[in-house]
């Protein structure tokens, strides 16, 4: 993925909002290289400057750029030797030595999701270069509409309502913020059977939604307007022509039947308004998608991929829901109702830096994955959270309505 970009590319800055593409790719290696290798045997750092360079809580992305990070050969050349005596210590750990940390290697689940996360939030930094076509995103085909062999699916889905239990105990590699598993109550509540597409957006987009300052809440109204926004980001429209979008450096027609993408949770809310519904709770999205697999899921990483969302319908039967929801993975990532906090009996593991410290009103989670989401971080109990402004990310959503 990093390879066709022009090294410059590599190291300038591309948006305020990301970090330089070669500080994530050394920060991956310093992340490895501290867990994977200093914590599990004692040996000492690479460069001790590494630490505050590449540590994400001493520098805001838009910093970065001005530290003296590593060049891309450089940074690929760190990456390379870390990974060589992470596997050397890897060959002599033992995974059940009563350590939390290693317990059914927790710690190489967290390092590897660690590095996909940034891997997708490098693709958003490339999806970001306006004068950078990237070779691959023109790869495989668009997945067809499964209309031949398939009913027409219904607009939503009834959840009759009942005591579920969410999060998890049992799985290892589950970040502390995923944990414990609880028991919930909710009312009968109805989904939509697809994510929001680029069809329905357009329609609120079109009816006036934005001009409309009763659909918006008071600081998405505040946002709308501070930032101007009066479309998805990456949609364009030449006078009363119709809308295109620019994905990955190209302009293409907008295509119609994809999951709407690169929308901030205000607009979600909005236009959830709008349609007469509500976004769902991430409990209500959790519920939804119990029984979900991932086999023929819409992912990049899965094989040739046109990086983008797959078209409404067309989710192979694996991946719904035993609710009849589909496509909850491997689309867009989804905005939710709820503030991101901890989980009744929250303990954070194995520092507070992974999530506590971002609990509270200001983020929003989000469910689900997108189609830039690497399966090792997909799973129904995944939370994901991000400030509500937020749209370079590959986000969409759903909605639901109370029955
Ligand atoms: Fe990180």
């Amino acid at each position: 993925m990093l390879d066709p970009v022009p090294f410059p590319d590599q190291l300038r800055q591309v948006s305020e909002l990301m970090s330089p593409l070669c500080w994530d790719l050394a920060h991956i290696g310093h992340y490895e290289e501290l867990w994977l290798v200093r914590t599990l045997s004692g040996a000492s750092p690479t460069n001790i400057a590494y630490d505050d360079i590449y540590d994400a809580f001493k520098h805001p992305r838009r910093e970065r750029v001005s530290l003296p990070i590593l060049d891309p050969a450089g940074a690929r050349e760190f990456v390379a030797d870390v990974r060589g005596r992470a596997l050397a210590v890897l060959d002599e750990v033992s995974l059940d030595a009563g350590d939390p940390l290693l317990a059914g290697g927790f710690v190489y689940g967290m390092v590897v999701q660690h590095e996909h996360q940034h891997d997708e939030t490098m693709l958003a930094t490339v999806q970001l270069m306006d004068d950078f076509a990237h070779p691959a995103a023109d790869g495989g085909p668009a997945t067809p509409r499964r209309e031949a062999d398939a009913p027409r699916l219904p607009a939503d889905v009834l959840i009759p309502g009942g005591t579920f239990t969410v999060g998890v105990d049992d799985d290892v590699w589950a970040y502390d913020n995923e944990r414990p598993a609880h028991d919930v109550t909710l009312a009968s509540f109805r989904i939509d059977t697809v994510p929001v597409t680029n069809r329905a957006y357009r329609e609120f987009v079109e009816a006036g939604g934005y001009e409309d300052g009763r659909l918006w809440t008071d600081a998405g109204w505040a946002w709308r307007e501070e930032a101007g926004l009066v479309a998805p980001q990456f949609w364009r429209r030449e006078g009363e022509g119709a809308w295109s979008r620019r994905r990955f450096g190209r302009e293409e027609d907008l295509p119609l039947d994809e999951a709407v993408q690169h929308v901030c949770w205000y607009e979600a809310d909005a236009y959830a308004r709008w349609s007469g519904a509500r976004l769902p709770t991430e409990t209500e999205w959790e519920v939804a998608a119990a029984g979900a697999a991932l086999d023929g899921a819409n992912l990049w990483h899965a094989g040739p991929h046109r990086w983008a969302p797959s078209p409404a319908g067309s989710a192979p039967p694996a991946t719904v829901s035993k609710w009849g929801v589909h496509q909850l993975f491997g689309d867009v990532w989804e905005w939710t109702a709820t503030d991101f906090g901890g989980y009744p009996g929250f303990g954070a593991f194995p520092y507070r830096e992974y999530s506590e410290v971002f609990f509270g009103p200001e983020y929003k989670v989000l469910r689900g994955g997108s189609w830039a989401t690497h399966p090792a971080a997909l799973r129904t109990s995944f939370r994901n959270w991000d400030f509500p402004i937020r749209r370079q990310i590959f986000s969409g959503f759903r909605c639901a309505r109370d029955a």
